[in-house]
């Protein structure tokens, strides 16, 4: 099975060339940990209740009604806030060590800022945190998962660097109240994601704030997005570490890319442009030893600036205190890994800034089997273990690596054989890894638990290895086949 989900050119690496999957056990390594990943604006619902306040994402879908597909929004979501300590029984009985949730800023601060604390919001944490330890289950908390307080938007949101000191404090509220019992923080969900909505219509990516600052906005934002992680890195060492003893990352993500003809050098560079690009704009400045961003970008954006007519590069510059100041700020990799994409020169349409600016153009075969409900996501699993490659090849083998999202998206059916194939695959991918290339993973999170809402495509691309009926006021839950797949692997921790 997982060899007839591998694509496989004959001239390229030993990793396309092997195929002997028979001659391996695939146990997992009895100390990786395993668990299911959500995020707050996909999940809780309960969008105006417990004195939380309005986030981007909330202003967003009820100024823009069409925003998400079938003209639906994240106001009740799979109802996590009330159902929460079912969910967590659910994750229990799955045999599950770990969750990933993330804390919506508008509950604990509703306006963002630290003068508008909310008990109500710390409680409800406080409860679902507890009720995680209960189980046994180690909790991963993100602190940012793109539902910025609005208030803060209105101060200009990511563009505005002011708010690295609001990003600060909410920090340090977390730590303060979480940090006894939360071990594991990531600081950023997916900030290359989490910067689209700073390109406005030219990328037509409708993802909040919508605000159309083309080629600059994202590397704008995403430039205080560096700053604000370093700075919650920088509070916890110099303020909780010694106490709490817990670990920080960020969840970056990224694709595979190969080449669309593997002859071509072009191509090759197409690939590992993109891939620089991509991965390299947040992993270059926290896990390179020269830290900063690739030189490739910053040689790119600068001479399309220029011909652009501007003075400066698009992409700003970080002072050398800078980039001392972000350089390894992490004490693993946080890895979201999805899919393979193949990468050649040529220009095309309305992309993101930061595509347009490789000059890249991406595809995929059409005979790989892919998600029909995202389209973007083909099954390409031998593309992950490159990625792991990549990371301990281009950034050293002193990182652990946390697969912080893996998964597939369909439409939602119970029997939900291609993700339990896709799950397969890509564990086995990951193991080979592990056991053959020596990548230190240590963790790996399957995205998700429950079907939720999955940003611009709503409830349309489920994800869950729970069913929900969004129908249903209850929101019922029924188990899909791959729960039981799920079940099996940590039962027997082999594949
Ligand atoms: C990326 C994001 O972190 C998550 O919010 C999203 O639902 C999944 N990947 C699937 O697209």
């Amino acid at each position: 099975v997982g060899a007839e989900f591998n694509y496989i050119y004959p001239e390229d690496s030993e990793i396309d060339k092997e195929d002997d999957h028979y001659l391996y056990n695939f146990t997992l390594p009895s100390d990786l940990k395993i668990g299911v990943g959500s995020a707050a604006y996909q999940y809780e619902g309960a969008w105006n209740e417990g004195g939380k306040g309005e986030s981007i994402w909330d202003r967003f879908t009820h100024t823009h009604p069409g925003a998400i597909a079938d003209r639906k929004n994240g106001d009740v979501a799979t109802d996590f806030y009330h159902k929460y300590k079912d969910d967590i029984k659910r994750i229990k009985e799955l045999g599950l060590d770990t969750f990933r949730l993330s804390i919506a800023w508008t509950r604990i601060m509703p306006s963002g800022t630290i003068s508008s604390l909310n008990q109500q919001g710390i409680d409800f944490y406080n409860n679902v945190i507890n009720e995680l330890i209960k189980y046994g289950i180690t909790p991963m908390v993100t602190m940012y998962h793109w539902d910025l307080p609005q208030y803060l938007q209105d101060l200009g949101g990511w563009t505005n660097e002011l708010i690295v000191d609001y990003f600060e404090d909410y920090a340090d509220v977390l730590y303060s109240y979480y940090g006894d019992r939360v071990k594991w923080w990531i600081t950023i969900n997916e900030p290359t994601k989490a910067v689209e909505g700073y390109n406005g219509n030219v990328t037509g990516s409708g993802y909040a704030p919508n605000v159309s600052l083309p080629g600059v906005g994202s590397y704008l934002a995403g430039h205080t997005m560096l700053k604000a992680h370093a700075r919650a890195y920088h509070l916890y060492n110099n303020k909780y570490r010694e106490h709490q003893k817990g670990q920080i990352s960020i969840s970056l993500e990224t694709f595979w890319y190969e080449p669309l003809d593997i002859n071509s050098r072009s191509d090759r560079n197409a690939a590992e442009q993109i891939l620089e690009f991509n991965l390299g704009w947040f992993a270059d400045p926290i896990y390179s030893e020269k830290g900063d961003y690739p030189d490739i970008m910053k040689r790119k954006i600068a001479e399309n600036s220029k011909k652009e007519g501007y003075r400066r590069s698009r992409l700003p510059e970080f002072s050398e205190e800078e980039v001392n100041y972000i350089r390894g700020t992490a004490d693993f990799f946080g890895l979201n890994q999805y899919t393979t994409n193949l990468a050649t020169f040529r220009e095309e349409g309305p992309t993101p800034s930061y595509k347009r600016d490789t000059g890249v153009t991406l595809s995929a075969p059409s005979y790989w089997p892919v998600s029909e409900t995202t389209k973007w996501e083909k099954v390409a699993p031998k593309g992950l273990r490159k990625v792991l490659n990549y990371i301990k090849d281009h950034y050293g083998d002193k990182w652990d690596v946390v697969i912080t999202e893996n998964g597939f998206m369909d439409d939602g059916a119970t029997t939900d054989t291609s993700r339990v194939i896709y799950l397969a695959t890509y564990m086995m991918e990951m193991w080979k890894a592990i056991y053959i290339d020596g990548v230190k993973v240590v963790g790996y999170v399957i995205w998700s638990l429950l079907d939720n809402l999955e940003w611009t495509s709503g409830y349309i691309s489920r994800a869950g290895i729970f069913h929900v009926d969004f129908s249903d006021p209850d929101k019922i839950r029924t188990p899909k086949e791959s729960a039981e797949f799920v079940k099996t692997i940590t039962s027997t921790r082999q594949i």
